[in-house]
Order: structure tokens, then C-alpha cells, then sequence
């Protein structure tokens, strides 16, 4: 299904988030062979970056962290020609930039390179990054978001500008950084909601310290856990956005049914991070193929007719939840554990009493049944087990 995004018709809704596997020519050419519908580079900086010491990047089956600290190769390296041809390779898809300048003055600088490069369908803006060592969230702090958008506003480029935001999660703050974007309406094309949720931590068991070695084990979380943060982000963004602001869906997508929610809460287009650094290109092709069997199961033949339609709870619908959970499996083949089992703490361990004494009661009985049958040998065993 096309979307019409930026200008431009992209052949789909589903591509990379700026981050893992991005780095380099060679593993975006890797996403545009595959079903996602753009290329999008890692968050670049002026100068060329090693990022933070490692271990920086944490993984598990539900959720990941990570504290990179903008490793990459400069901004010369993802608008030169020759990396370019490279990444878009033949696929002739749309290639964006995604720029996370170490100060405004940068992402100015950046910027102009970008416009001035050809090849480049777009600018992400990235306003979120948590893990640069001594550098705030830009877009927690409103003063700073007005600031950049105003400067951006001011250099009139030629090119659709996206900005990449952090969750945010109380209505307030949407409300203000809404208002703020909205003011620049003529110059922000689309937002990207969400980045990490930042400064998260996770302690191993076994050493007792943090996953993680930088910044004190502090690093952005991703991954199917903060799916529901993102859905959130992308509904509310969409209630209070102006209309003409595209909202691209990113946190926790791994599937094609991930996709669609999305699009239920008002996506115009979606990104996949973390499963693409797991899985690896190839779960473009799984992931749309799985949306576009969803589409085909409900009938939807335009993503409009979808986008946006999140249904209000109702007691039907709740019904239907209930007994649709029944069917569900406990775990899915792909991204480990997928749905919770329903069961809470004390009635498994109810269950697991029930099930023993079962089987203690069912030993007796088959015990009992071979201590009358007259078989020499089986009598001969019982003896032995009295005594
Ligand atoms: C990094 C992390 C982010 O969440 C981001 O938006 C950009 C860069 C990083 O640590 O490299």
C-alpha cells in the first residue's frame, strides 16, 4: 500500500529507526534490499564519534538498553555521493539523514551540508538523544525546543523536516511541546514519536552492578516493553498536532500487528529499532508481510481507513478481548515471550499443589492396581518398596 509522507510516495509504511545497523553504507544498503519503504542513517554528528566505552548496549527477550553515545562516521560520511550510491544502492528509495548535533550551531551546520548534498530525501532532527555524557534531553526542556525550531525555521530549507522527540508522559507536557511544534507548523514536516525512554537502568543478578558500563549503567530503553508508551505518544501527538504535521510511530514494533496499532493510534508511517538490531533486515520483509495479511484478514484495502480509527472501549469490545485472549498462544515463535500468561503468582502456585498431589494420588492408585495383580516380579517389587 503507498503512503503519500513528505512529498514523496513511499511504496509502504514500515522502515528503519535511526540507530542499530545504520551506521555504515553498507548496512543501509542492507535495509534498502529488504520491504522497508525508506533508508534512514544513524544520528549524526559534526565530527566523526567512537560513542562510550562498552559494554554500551544491553539486550533481552522483552526489552534493551543502550547507551551508544552517537558512534558514526560524521555527517561528510552520510551525504557523501559515494555513500549514497551505496546505500540506496538500486532500490531508488528515499533517503534520510538523521542529524543529533553536540550543540544548535551544529545541527545548523549539518543541515546546510544535507541541503546542499543530492540524494537526500529528508532531515530527522534528533531533539531526544538520552545518552550523550553531560548533554540534557533537549526536547524535555521547552525553552530549548522553541530555541531550535526557531532557528530551524529561520534557514528555510529545502528539504521536509522531521524531529525526533522523547516520550513524554504527562498530558501537560504533550500539550506544551504540541503547542510549540504546531507554532512551526510551516517548517516541521513530521515528528518522529518516540526515542528511548531514558536514563533507565537494569542490574545483573549475578554481579550485582549495572548491564551497562557507561554513565553509571544508565542507557535508553527499547524494545517490545515500551510499546505501549509509544502508542500512547503517537495517539496523543495525533489529538493534538495540527493536522498537516506527519506523525512517524516508533517503540516496541516488532510485528506486523505492532504496525497496525500504530496506525490505529494515527502513524502515517512507522519505524522498527530494536527488532532490526536483533533480527536484522530481514524483518522488514516478516513485519510487512505480516501487516499486509492483517490488512487483508479486515478487509482494508487504504491505510486511511484504518489510520487514526482507534475504537473507544466498550463492553462488546472487552468481550471480545476476553475471549480472543483464550485463543492466543503464551509465547510466539519471534521476539521471545509475546503475551503474558494470565495466570497471577499464587494461582500458579495453587495449580502446581493441585497438579503434585494429582500425581501423588494417581502413583498410589497404579501402585495399589500392581500389588493385586499376581505377578511375581511385581509383588516381588512392592515387598521391596514396603520395606
Ligand atoms: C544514541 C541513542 C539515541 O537514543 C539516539 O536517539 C541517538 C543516539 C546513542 O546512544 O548513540
Amino acid at each position: 500500500m503507498q503512503v503519500q509522507f513528505c512529498g514523496l510516495t513511499l511504496n509502504g509504511c514500515v522502515y528503519n529507526a535511526s540507530g542499530p545497523r545504520t551506521g555504515s553504507s553498507d548496512a543501509l544498503a542492507k535495509v534498502g534490499s529488504s520491504k522497508s519503504c525508506a533508508i534512514l542513517t544513524k544520528s549524526a554528528t559534526l565530527l566523526p564519534q567512537n560513542g562510550n566505552p562498552l559494554p554500551r548496549t544491553y539486550t533481552s527477550p522483552n526489552f534493551s538498553i543502550n547507551s551508544e553515545g552517537l558512534p558514526n562516521k560524521s555527517i561528510d560520511y552520510y551525504i557523501d555521493s559515494e555513500t549514497i550510491k551505496e546505500s540506496v544502492l538500486d532500490s531508488g528509495k528515499p533517503y534520510f539523514v538523521s542529524i543529533s548535533g553536540k550543540s544548535l550551531d551544529d545541527n545548523v551546520e549539518m543541515m546546510k551540508r544535507i541541503c546542499k548534498a543530492p540524494g537526500v530525501a529528508g532531515i530527522e532532527l534528533n531533539l531526544a538523544c538520552p545518552n550523550v555524557i553531560g548533554h540534557p534531553i533537549i526536547a524535555y526542556d521547552m525553552v530549548q525546543l522553541r530555541s531550535a525550531l526557531k532557528t530551524v525555521a529561520s534557514l528555510s530549507l529545502p528539504l521536509p523536516i522531521g524531529i525526533k522527540l522523547p516520550p513524554y508522559f504527562d498530558f501537560i507536557h504533550y500539550q506544551k511541546a504540541a503547542e510549540i511544534i504546531n507554532e512551526y507548523k510551516s517548517t516541521i514536516s513530521y515528528i518522529v514519536t518516540m526515542n528511548t525512554v531514558g536514563n533507565t537502568l537494569m542490574i545483573s543478578p549475578h554481579s550485582g552492578s549495572p548491564v551497562i558500563s557507561p554513565k553509571g549503567g544508565y542507557g535508553g530503553l527499547s524494545g517490545p516493553a515500551v510499546k505501549p508508551i509509544a502508542l500512547a505518544q503517537v495517539r496523543k501527538f495525533s489529538e493534538l498536532l495540527d493536522p498537516s504535521i506527519d506523525i512517524v510511530g516508533v517503540g516496541g514494533v516488532q510485528s506486523g500487528q505492532d504496525v497496525y496499532d500504530m496506525i490505529l493510534c494515527g502513524a502515517k508511517v512507522v519505524q522498527v529499532g530494536t527488532c532490526h538490531w536483533i533480527e536484522g533486515p530481514k524483518c522488514f520483509d516478516r513485519i510487512v508481510e505480516e501487516f499486509e495479511e492483517i490488512c487483508r484478514k479486515n478487509g482494508v484495502k487504504e491505510l486511511e481507513e484504518i489510520r487514526g480509527k482507534l475504537k473507544e472501549w466498550s463492553k462488546k469490545g472487552a468481550a471480545l478481548d476476553r475471549q480472543g485472549r483464550k485463543s492466543e498462544p503464551k509465547t510466539s515463535a519471534k521476539g521471545g515471550a509475546k503475551f503474558q500468561s494470565t495466570l497471577d503468582d499464587s494461582s500458579f502456585l495453587l495449580l502446581s499443589v493441585a497438579v503434585v498431589v494429582m500425581i501423588q494420588v494417581l502413583l498410589v492408585l497404579l501402585a495399589q492396581a500392581l500389588g493385586h495383580l499376581d505377578v511375581p516380579a511385581v509383588a516381588q517389587f512392592m515387598d521391596n518398596l514396603k520395606a
